[in-house]
This record gives C-alpha cells, structure tokens and sequence, in this order.
C-alpha cells in the first residue's frame, strides 16, 4: 500500500482551529464546514463559538465542538493539547490563535508583549508538539500555522510580533523537513493585511496610518487559499498576487536592505 504522504492531495475528517471566534479562524471553520470536515473550535469567548457552532451545525451535516479555552492560561492550553491527542482523531490542525501590538517597544508595556510571544509562539510550540505526535504515529495529518507576511522581514514599531511571526515560519519550515515521508505536513500562511478586529485588538489602530483598499485582504480569500495550498500538500500559502510579489522580493532582497526600508517605512508612518 502506498504511505499516505504518496497521495497528491490531502483530505480531512476532523480539524481544530484556534482562534475560530473572529476573523481569519471564523473563516477557516466556514470553509472546513461547507466541506463537510467536523470541526472542534478554540477561542476565550464560548458564546461567540457557541453561535457559531450551531449556524455551522444548521447550515451542513457536521459535528462541532466548543472548547472554550484561553490559550495564555497553563490548563487551557493543556486541554486543547489532551484534545488533539485523544480520539476520535483531529487530522487537521489550525493554528490560527494571535495578537499583535503596535508603538515603540519602549513603551509598550512588557506584560502584553510577554503575552503576545506567549500566546504567538508558546502555544503554537505546545498545540503542535502535541497534534504531531499524535499526528506522525498515524502516519497520517496536516498542520496549518498562520504566521505573517511581516514575518520575513523585522517591524520596526510591530519588532515583538514580527518576531513572533518570523519563529512561526522557521519552526513550521524546520518541522516540514523533520516530517518529511511521514504522511503529515506542515503549511504555513502569510497574510498581508486581512480585514479582521486584529488591527482594533493592538489598541492602537491608528498606528497603522492609512492602510490603502487594494492592499486589504478578506479573511475568507486567506483561509480559501491556505486549505487549497495545504490540501495541495505546499509548505507556503501567500493569498492576493501583489503579496506573492512582495514575498518572492523579501526572499531575494539582501537582509540589511529589507531592515533599512523597514525602519524607513515605520519612521513614514510616525
Ligand atoms: N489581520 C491581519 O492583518 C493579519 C495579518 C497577518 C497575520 N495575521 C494572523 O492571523 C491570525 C488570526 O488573526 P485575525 O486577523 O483573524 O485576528 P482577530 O480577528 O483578532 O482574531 C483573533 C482570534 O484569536 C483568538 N484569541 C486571541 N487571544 C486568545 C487566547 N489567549 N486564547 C485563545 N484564543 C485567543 C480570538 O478569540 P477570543 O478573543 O474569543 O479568544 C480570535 O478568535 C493571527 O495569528 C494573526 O497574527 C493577521
């Protein structure tokens, strides 16, 4: 019998998905239910999920579970983990769960940017620790880490959650070759600007300065292009045509020219 990783395309039964009460991770969840996979959705505000749940439960022939948890807290995050080990099996995993800040790192307060690597990195690092192993020993699963565009390059005003972002990609991309002939895989998606509460939840919107229409992207393009890329067994998924661009220059472009245009651009926008 051929290992599943022979297969050209990836399908699932059951996903996760972190951060599936707003945004980017409410569109995952839409797009995996129309596709007839169960799902089992992560966020801090149950009633939010809740409603969501049943619209999903209404509108397709799925199961969904609420698992209302805040992925900053030890025994929340411990949950989601005991969940994504046990059965009946999750073979999608979506990491989708994150925070950014916006302002100069000195005056940011320490506790927030402690928690953005925290929620950004530690429980991605722990949510996929655990869906791996259960993943790698049925030889069989995808995981789907939303990193960012900003992750290529440092951010001046954002340096913590760029940070962040660039960890998401290096992990997703070390761990794609570590699986490699497993049968499971890795994708990791970098958005450019996606219309979601994100740039509210920094507190500081403003910051941003005027973001134009064409560079925003919807969070139902970015969760569409993300399953395809994935389903297509492709280690990065890059939604809109101009972004592709601005990610194949970031690859090429020498590293102190891509610091020194980004700390241009964040001094333009002061
Ligand atoms: N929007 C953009 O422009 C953009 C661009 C590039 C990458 N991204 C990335 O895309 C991902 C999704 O962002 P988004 O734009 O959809 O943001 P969003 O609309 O603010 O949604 C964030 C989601 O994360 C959940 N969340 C936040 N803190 C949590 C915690 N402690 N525990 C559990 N869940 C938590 C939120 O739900 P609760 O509040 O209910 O917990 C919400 O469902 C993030 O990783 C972000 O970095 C976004």
């Amino acid at each position: 019998m051929n290992a599943p990783s022979a297969l050209k395309t990836a399908a699932w039964r059951r996903a996760l998905v972190t951060g599936a009460s707003a945004g980017i991770g409410e569109a995952f969840a839409r797009r995996l239910a129309a596709q007839g996979a169960d799902l089992v959705l992560v966020a801090r505000d149950e009633a939010r999920l809740q409603a969501l749940a049943d619209d999903l439960k209404a509108a397709h022939r799925i199961q969904v579970q609420v698992l209302a948890a805040d992925l900053l807290d030890s025994q929340g995050a411990a949950t989601v983990a005991e969940r994504l080990a046990a059965e009946p099996e999750i073979d999608l995993l979506v990491n989708n769960a994150g925070m950014g800040s916006k302002g100069a790192f000195t005056e940011l307060p320490l506790a927030a940017e402690l928690r953005q690597v925290e929620l950004n990195v530690g429980a991605l690092v722990h949510l996929t620790h655990a869906a791996l192993g259960a993943m790698t020993r049925r030889h069989r699963g995808t995981v789907i880490n939303v990193s960012s565009i900003s992750g290529l390059q440092p951010v001046p005003t954002m340096a913590t959650y760029g940070g962040t972002k660039a960890f998401v990609t290096s992990f997703s991309e070390a761990l794609r070759e570590e699986v490699r002939g497993s049968g499971v895989d890795i994708c990791v998606v970098l958005p450019g600007y996606v219309k979601t509460e994100f740039l509210d939840r920094t507190g500081n919107p403003e910051g941003f300065g005027p973001v134009p229409d064409f560079a925003w992207l919807a969070p139902d393009r970015v969760a569409a292009d993300a399953l395809d890329d994935a389903r297509r067994r492709r280690m990065y998924s890059v939604a809109g045509f101009g972004y592709r661009v601005v990610a194949g220059l970031m690859g090429i472009a020498p590293r102190h020219a891509l610091r020194r245009y980004a700390g241009l651009a964040a001094r333009h926008h002061k």
